[in-house]
């Protein structure tokens, strides 16, 4: 087993001499210092390229890659946060196989773009698990495994859900006006969230997609294209917001036009992720269900990376399991044991 390699100690000195922006590189605050590296070989070293900040989730699913990969548990975590450019993402993975970093965790911010740069840590023999967002190259090999949502079914429940719930109401027969707020256009989170409820819709002659407009996962551009959107569309019976940021930019945008939204309001609300605010929000009777979206992906990746160092084959695509809530559940409960 490969383990700080004598070019990955040089850098990590450097690094330590301050030379992080240089190179890149930024250590977990709980990775190994120099003084307790004495048995430095058995540290596996692991590169994070991580999209950014800019949900709620996001924070959530970094935070596990930072619980897991410690020294404690035998890792020394090197963390790149790519600020939502695909370019600095492509740096970071560079920075990484020059650092002889023992695995590479990708989380691609959108599905394209990756085959150059994959070919290089392939060359270096450096393996990358792919996590979260999935991606789209001409040889599968590029890479070890993935392991994330199945975005396309979150799309499905999600529209399976509005249509049991409009049944319910009384409303089968209703024209239903829908908009939907995406998230960061071609990332596999939108494309699938997008096709799956595309896939409910089209099988309703009466529901009606007014508009898809992406705020980019964030709660600012939420409430910003949600704000539009109420200006060009009077009537909106339904919103689909493709993350819980954007949701809660909308409902600000929706209460500021004078409108109401939930269970007794007059807009629908159906959001992803189910991160502990979104459940909250729901308590309020703001927002009517929320498809999970598990961003706890650390344990599930350190076990493939221990299988991995056994030598063992691993499944090339590994789905993590998820729920659904709506306001019918015992809230309450759910916080309860709510961890993110
Ligand atoms: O890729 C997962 C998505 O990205 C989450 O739904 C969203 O909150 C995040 O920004």
């Amino acid at each position: 087993m490969k383990r700080y390699s004598g070019i990955f100690v040089v850098v990590l000195l450097a690094c330590a001499a301050g030379g992080w922006m240089f190179f890149g590189c930024v250590p977990d605050e709980k990775a190994p210092s120099q003084d307790t590296m004495q048995d430095e070989e058995d540290y596996i070293v692991i590169g994070l390229s991580q999209i950014g900040s800019e949900s709620d989730w996001r924070n959530a699913n970094t935070g596990s890659f930072r619980s897991e990969f410690t020294a404690e548990n035998g890792y020394y975590l090197l963390f790149e946060d790519a600020q939502q450019k695909q370019e600095n993402q492509l740096k970071a993975v560079r920075d990484l196989i020059l650092q002889e970093v023992d695995y590479i965790i990708l989380d691609p911010i959108v599905e394209t773009g990756w085959d150059t740069v994959l070919m290089e840590a392939k060359d270096a023999g450096i393996p990358v698990i792919l996590v979260d967002r999935q991606i789209v190259v001409e040889d599968e090999d590029l890479y070890t495994c993935w392991v994330g949502s199945d975005f396309r079914e979150e799309g499905r429940r999600a529209g399976q859900w509005l249509a049991d719930y409009l049944e319910s109401q009384g409303r089968r027969e209703e024209q239903i006006r829908i908009v939907t707020l995406q998230g960061t256009l071609d990332s596999s989170a939108q494309i699938g969230r997008t096709m799956g409820f595309q896939d409910v819709l089209s099988a309703h002659g009466n529901w009606e997609m007014l508009e898809r407009r992406s705020g980019e996962f964030t709660q600012a551009k939420g409430q910003e294209v949600m704000r539009d959107l109420l200006q060009s569309h009077k009537e909106i019976d339904v919103l689909i917001s493709e993350n819980d940021n954007m949701t809660f930019g909308a409902i600000e945008a929706i209460e500021s036009a004078g409108r109401t939204c939930g269970p007794d309001g007059d807009i629908i609300v159906i959001s992803f992720d189910a991160v502990r605010t979104a459940i909250q929000f729901m308590q309020e009777g703001k927002i009517n269900a929320d498809f999970e979206c598990n961003p706890l992906l650390g344990p599930k990746v350190s076990k493939i990376i221990e299988e991995l160092e056994a030598g063992e084959r691993v499944e090339k695509i590994q789905y993590i399991e998820e729920q659904y809530f709506d306001t019918s559940m015992d809230l309450e409960k759910i916080l309860e044991e709510r961890t993110y």
